[in-house]
């Protein structure tokens, strides 16, 4: 009989070396770090050159976490790259595998802005649960400095640049308690990073379109209003589904977007203070990858601790949003 429970066994994360911190930001737009602090909890973020990939962040994020997982590149049967920002807009799950070496994966792109992490780990949950698969890679990464106005200041303060992943196995046990999983495309005008065209004349009376993404657009104050109310619903659904209460729960791992949610989502959830991990002080928002480092950093640090239960919840742009509760570790 095949393993078909689920295992979270490594972990690794990968952030470009420039950092900007809000003072520099004042060079740019009509802001101030006291502004930003108090708004957001951001203090800096780390900012992607020309010559740092995606592909490449997301390679080194996932070495550290098969490293981990006590696994080579080569066991690994699937490789899910969560990313709004790839490299090439056909994907570039398979720039990942090629430099991992993981010649027997499968690979492939999965967007849901910045619940892609929690959507992607879902997914790959599928393949092991249905016996499919046993070793999945799931990455989070995101570069959306490359697509942010740096002249609009109700946005480009708040997000930054990086890569996780985790690494996914086939166990007799099964720690992926339980998830849950929303979409609300009704709500996608709040937050986007669209394709906009002009009419161009292919042959005569035939016109195609041609244009490019333009930079990210959100209504703020909507997207925290959705947040604050959406996050502590789907998490109460997931932890239903897993069948335990919230004080089971030893870490409330959310997508790192603003200190102010991070708070009203524990408040609202009776979490205490102390089980919340932020990081997002040091980062900003790094959409996709901001659950996959921060579950990094505490795992590394020494806060998260084998059978440690966790409730992480990613929310974004679509809208989509979405929790999965598991236990840490083999
Ligand atoms: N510096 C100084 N002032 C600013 C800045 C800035 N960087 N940005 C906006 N302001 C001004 C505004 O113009 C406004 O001025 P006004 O009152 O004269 O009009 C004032 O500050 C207040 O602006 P608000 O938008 O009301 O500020 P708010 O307290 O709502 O905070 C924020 C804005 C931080 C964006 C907040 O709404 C938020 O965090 N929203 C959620 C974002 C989020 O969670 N996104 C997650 C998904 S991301 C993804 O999927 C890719």
């Amino acid at each position: 009989m095949r393993n078909t429970g689920i295992a979270i066994t490594g972990s690794g994360c990968a952030v470009p070396s420039a950092s900007v911190d809000n003072q520099a930001l004042t060079a740019l737009v009509e802001t101030s770090d006291e502004w930003i602090t108090t708004r957001t909890g951001i203090k800096k973020r780390r900012v992607a050159n020309n010559s740092e990939s995606l592909s490449q962040l997301a390679a080194v994020a996932s070495l550290k976490a098969i490293a981990m997982a006590g696994i080579s590149a080569q066991d690994l049967d699937l490789i899910l790259l969560t990313t709004s920002t790839p490299d090439d807009l056909f994907g570039s799950a398979c720039q990942v595998q090629q430099a991992l070496g993981a010649n027997r994966a499968v690979a492939f792109d999965l967007t849901a802005a910045c619940s892609g992490f929690i959507f992607g780990m879902v997914t790959a949950a599928q393949y092991i649960r249905t016996g499919v698969y046993q070793n999945v890679l799931v990455i989070g990464a995101d570069i959306l400095s490359r697509w942010l106005d740096w002249q609009d200041r109700t946005t480009c303060v708040l997000f930054g640049d990086g890569a996780g992943a985790v690494v996914m196995q086939a166990s007799s046990s099964d720690k992926l308690l339980g998830f849950e999983l929303r979409s609300d495309g009704s709500q996608n005008h709040h937050l986007n990073l669209a394709y906009s065209g002009q009419n161009q004349e292919l042959t005569q009376g035939i016109n195609i379109s041609k244009g490019n993404y333009q930079a990210v657009t959100m209504n703020g104050k909507e997207v925290y209003r959705f947040a604050a109310q959406k996050v502590p619903e789907v998490i109460d659904k997931a932890l239903f589904r897993a069948n335990i209460t919230v004080d089971s729960i030893d870490w409330l791992l959310l997508h790192q977007a603003n200190q102010r949610i991070l708070d009203t989502v524990a408040q609202r959830l009776g979490i205490p203070e102390h089980k919340v991990i932020s990081n997002l002080a040091n980062y900003g928002n790094t959409s996709a990858a901001s659950i996959p480092i921060a579950l990094d950093e505490a795992v590394r640090a020494g806060q998260i601790k084998p059978n440690h239960i966790i409730a992480a919840s990613g929310f974004g742009a679509g809208l989509t949003w979405g929790a999965a509760i598991f236990q840490w570790g083999k």
